[in-house]
């Protein structure tokens, strides 16, 4: 019988639960975003996620049974993420993970949000296997990692300072553009024109990435510059920055001699990204390249509730001492 999992994620300003039946059936996905909330403070504001997680969860996990239509009882086992992320936040999701496991006798499952994100793919895309690469770009991690069987996740290169997204955020904050800033720039690059030269740095060096630099020859260029056009800045900070991602990812594919790829985290919902790499792809006719559906790149639980599933089949369960991990890193199992 195939198992069918209740899944949460509260590691940030999301409050989302789903239910999962197998490997891809999809009883249930409810997100509640709490943008509106944060963004009038310019980014999340942990204290609110907290209360407000703990205001929502209820609700939406009695929702995701309605239209799920099966009972409580039903269910396999309870997935939770348990890290990275915002303490307090990821306190609420696991607490109230644990009482509903308690409650039901219920196997409880942590689940580390980067596998998660990387599981994504795994719904829309059933028959991934690997080993493959993967280009991890969300609003906290910018990694390639080379995935040699399906739980184990080896580091290639990541980023020494900023995470993708989190340049994203911090330009359109330096542009006025609000918080988040990733679709907001990417909207506005939609009429623009890649005319700046901004830098690209580590470009040909390694598998690391740094984006600080980026970041700050943007605030000289708007300290120094009164007349330019704001959809021409996007273009050519989102040009410069994705590029990056992509050459590097790229020629890891040739290195190792990978040609699955699969772009996983809040960046992957990038139309310039998306767009670029289908020309790679037209290029080299012999790589394949994942995307989640835009639905399931940015934080949700039905990812939380398919990587919970490859350790629901592997009887790797937790006990009720499982803790928050706020720094939880690639390293530390699923
Ligand atoms: O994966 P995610 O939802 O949360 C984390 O785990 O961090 O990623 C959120 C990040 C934010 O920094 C947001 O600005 C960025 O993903 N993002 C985008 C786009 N949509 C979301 N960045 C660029 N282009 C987008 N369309
Ligand atoms: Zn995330």
């Amino acid at each position: 019988m195939e198992p069918i999992i209740f899944s949460i994620e509260t590691s940030c300003d999301e409050t989302a639960v789903a239910i999962l039946k197998g490997k891809n059936k999809v009883l249930s996905n409810l997100v509640v975003s709490q943008i509106d909330i944060h963004k009038i403070f310019g980014g999340v504001v942990p204290e609110i996620a907290s209360r407000k997680h703990l205001n929502y969860l209820n609700q939406l996990t009695k929702k995701a049974f309605e239209e799920a239509e099966i009972e409580p009882d039903k269910i396999s086992a309870v997935a939770v993420t348990y890290g990275p992320g915002l303490v307090g936040a990821l306190l609420i999701g696991l607490n109230f993970a644990k009482g509903l496991a308690l409650n039901l006798n219920k196997p409880l499952i942590g689940v580390n949000h980067l596998y998660g994100h990387i599981y994504a793919n795994f719904i829309a895309f059933p028959e991934l296997k690997p080993p493959f690469l993967i280009l991890l770009v969300s609003g906290g991690h910018t990694m390639i990692l080379l995935a040699k069987d399906y739980l184990h996740f080896e580091i290639i290169g990541q980023t020494i300072d900023d995470a993708a997204g989190e340049a994203f955020d911090k330009v359109a904050r330096m542009l006025k553009l609000g918080y988040p800033g990733g679709p907001k720039i990417d909207e506005l690059a939609k009429n623009g024109k890649p005319v700046y030269d901004f830098p690209k740095p580590l470009y040909n060096k390694g598998y690391d990435f740094s984006f600080s630099g980026l970041k700050t020859s943007l605030l000289y260029f708007i300290k120094q510059n009164k007349n330019f056009k704001i959809e021409d800045v996007a273009a050519s900070f989102q040009k410069s920055l994705i590029d990056t991602l992509i050459h590097k990812t790229i020629k890891a594919s040739k290195e190792f001699k990978i040609n699955d790829i699969i772009i996983a985290g809040g960046v992957a919902a990038n139309s310039y990204l998306r767009e670029k790499i289908k020309t790679e792809k037209e290029k080299s006719k012999k790589l394949n390249i994942y995307f989640p559906p835009l639905n399931l790149c940015t934080d949700n639980a039905l990812m939380i509730a398919r990587a919970g599933y490859e350790k629901y089949i592997r009887n790797k369960f937790a006990d009720l001492n499982l803790d928050a991990i706020p720094n939880l890193g690639l390293k530390d199992i699923c």
